[in-house]
C-alpha cells in the first residue's frame, strides 16, 4: 500500500501521520477528522519553488487556494515564499486575515462581482486574471473610480482538451472560463486593454484542467500561449512579459495511479516555452504555475468511525461511516476513487470487499464503491487517503451535518487549524421572522 509523506504504521499496528497516532488524534478531536501532514505540504511547496527557480529562474509558484485554504495554510504559504491564487472575496479575506501579502495574490474568477473587485483593488491585490471583455470593462470603471491602476493577465482558452473528468476540464473551447483564441476574442481583449488608462496588461494565463497525468497537453498549452504572445507582438507591437500556465498536475489517489513528477512537469513546460521563445525570437517571459492538488492532495487523510454494517445478500456489503458527501463530494461529483486503511488495525489481513457509504440522505452518498479491507466492526477507524485537496474546501452542511475539524500534524504534534462546527454554528445565520414567533 502506498503511504504518502510521513504516514506509517507504528508498533501498535496503528496508522500514524506526522508522528501522531491516528487513534489518539480521534480521541482528542473526534471523527470525521481531516488530518493534514504539514511536513508533506511544506516539502511539496519547496519542491515546486526550488526546482522551478533552478530550471527557470524568472519564475513564481502561486498555490491555488481553492484546493484547501484556511488562515493557518496562508501562514504556511507565506513562510514558504509562495504566491497565492484566489478566486473569491472570501479567499481574499481569509488570506488578508492571516496577514498574507496582498501583492502576492493573483485574483481569478469568471464572474467577479463589483464588491469583490473593489475589495481586491482596495486591499492591493497584485494581479487580476480577467476572464471576459465584460469583466475588463467593469474593472476599468472600478479602478478609475478607486483612482488605481490594475495589473491584469487575460485568461485564455488554448483550445486543448486534457484527459480528465469533463467537469474538471477547462481549456477547451466550450468552457465558461476565459477568452477564445480562434474566434479572435483574445486579441480583441488585448487591443481594448491597451487603450484603457487604468489597466496595466502584464500577462496571459491558461489552465487546461485538473488531475492530469499526461504532460503533453501542458506542453501543447505552453506552445499555444507562446505563439499567442508572438501574434500579439506582431499585431499590436505590445510585448507580453508574464505567462501563467495554471495548475493541473495529477496526484496519486489509487495504488495504481502513476502521476508525473513535479520535476518532469516543470522541465517539460519550461522546455516548451524556451523552444517557442527561440523560434519567435522573443525574450523569455516570467513564468508562473498554480498548483493546488499536487501540493496538498496527498497530504490530507480523512479519519472516520465505522458505524452500521449492512449485507445485501449476493450484492454487496455496505459499511457506513460517520461522514460522507458533506466532507467528500468527489465520489458523487466526479466518480473519484480512493484507497483506505483500517487505521486501528493497519496490519490486519484483507478479507472482504466492501462499499463505504456515507450517512447522508442520498443514494449517491458513497465514498468508495469497491475496496478490499479487513473484516470491519462498529467503532473501527477508517482512514481515506489523498483527501487534502478539494475536500475541506468543498465540504458542506447537507442534512445539517457539521463540518469536521482540520488538524495539522508534524513531529508528533497535532494543532487544530479549523474547529469542528457546532450545532450552534448551524443556526447562527437562521432567522425566525417576527410573525412566526
Ligand atoms: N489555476 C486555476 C485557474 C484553476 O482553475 C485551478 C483549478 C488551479 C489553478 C489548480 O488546479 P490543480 O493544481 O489543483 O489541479 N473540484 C475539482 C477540481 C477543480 C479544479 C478547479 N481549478 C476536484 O475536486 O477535482
Amino acid at each position: 500500500m502506498f503511504l504518502p509523506g510521513t504516514m506509517q504504521i507504528n508498533a501498535k499496528g496503528h496508522l500514524e501521520i506526522g508522528g501522531c497516532d491516528t487513534t489518539l488524534l480521534v480521541q482528542e478531536f473526534g471523527t470525521p477528522l481531516y488530518v493534514m501532514d504539514e511536513e508533506l505540504i511544506r516539502h511539496n511547496c519547496r519542491i515546486y519553488r526550488d526546482i522551478f527557480a533552478r530550471i527557470y529562474p524568472h519564475s513564481q509558484v502561486a498555490y491555488a487556494g481553492k484546493a484547501f485554504l484556511t488562515t493557518a495554510m496562508c501562514r504556511l504559504l507565506a513562510e514558504e515564499g509562495l504566491a497565492l491564487d484566489v478566486v473569491s472575496g472570501g479567499e481574499i479575506y481569509t488570506a488578508l486575515s492571516a496577514g498574507f501579502p496582498a501583492d502576492k495574490m493573483i485574483y481569478h474568477g469568471n464572474n467577479k462581482t463589483p464588491a469583490e473587485i473593489q475589495l481586491a483593488l482596495n486591499s492591493g491585490v497584485g494581479c487580476f486574471v480577467v476572464d471576459s471583455i465584460s469583466e475588463l470593462e467593469l474593472l476599468e470603471e472600478l479602478a478609475a473610480a478607486a483612482g488605481k491602476k490594475a495589473n491584469i493577465y487575460f485568461r485564455i482558452k488554448p483550445g486543448i482538451e486534457a484527459h480528465t473528468h469533463h467537469y474538471i476540464q477547462t481549456g477547451q473551447i466550450d468552457s465558461k472560463f476565459g477568452l477564445g483564441l480562434a474566434d479572435g476574442q483574445a486579441l480583441t481583449a488585448v487591443e481594448r486593454a491597451l487603450k484603457m488608462p487604468h489597466i496595466e496588461l502584464k500577462g496571459l494565463h491558461c489552465h487546461i484542467g485538473s488531475q492530469i497525468f499526461d504532460l503533453k497537453p501542458f506542453q501543447l498549452a505552453a506552445r499555444v500561449m507562446m505563439d499567442l504572445i508572438n501574434e500579439i507582438k506582431e499585431k499590436t507591437g505590445f510585448l507580453i512579459e508574464e505567462l501563467d500556465l495554471g495548475g493541473g498536475l495529477g496526484i496519486r489517489y489509487l495504488n495504481s495511479d502513476l502521476p508525473a513528477s513535479v520535476t518532469d512537469y516543470l522541465e517539460k513546460i519550461t522546455a516548451a516555452v524556451k523552444e517557442r521563445a527561440a523560434a519567435h525570437n522573443l525574450p523569455l517571459p516570467k513564468l508562473l504555475v498554480e498548483p493546488g492538488r499536487s501540493i496538498v492532495g496527498e497530504a490530507g487523510t480523512t479519519l472516520y468511525t465505522v458505524g452500521a454494517i449492512k449485507e445485501v445478500p449476493g450484492v454487496r456489503s455496505y459499511v457506513a461511516v460517520d461522514g460522507g458527501m458533506m466532507d467528500n463530494l468527489r465520489t458523487a461529483l466526479y466518480e473519484a476513487k480512493y484507497e483506505a486503511i483500517l487505521a486501528n488495525r493497519a496490519n490486519a489481513p484483507k478479507e472482504q470487499v466492501v462499499s463505504i457509504a456515507g450517512k447522508a440522505c442520498d443514494s449517491g452518498d458513497m465514498l468508495i464503491w469497491y475496496i478490499e479491507l479487513p473484516r470491519l466492526t462498529r467503532g473501527d477507524l477508517l482512514a481515506v487517503l489523498s483527501t487534502g485537496a478539494y475536500h475541506y474546501s468543498m465540504s458542506n452542511n447537507y442534512n445539517r451535518f457539521t463540518r469536521p475539524a482540520v488538524v495539522f500534524v508534524q513531529n508528533g504534534q497535532a494543532d487544530l487549524v479549523v474547529r469542528r462546527e457546532s450545532y450552534a454554528d448551524l443556526i447562527r445565520n437562521d432567522i425566525i421572522p417576527e410573525r412566526m414567533r
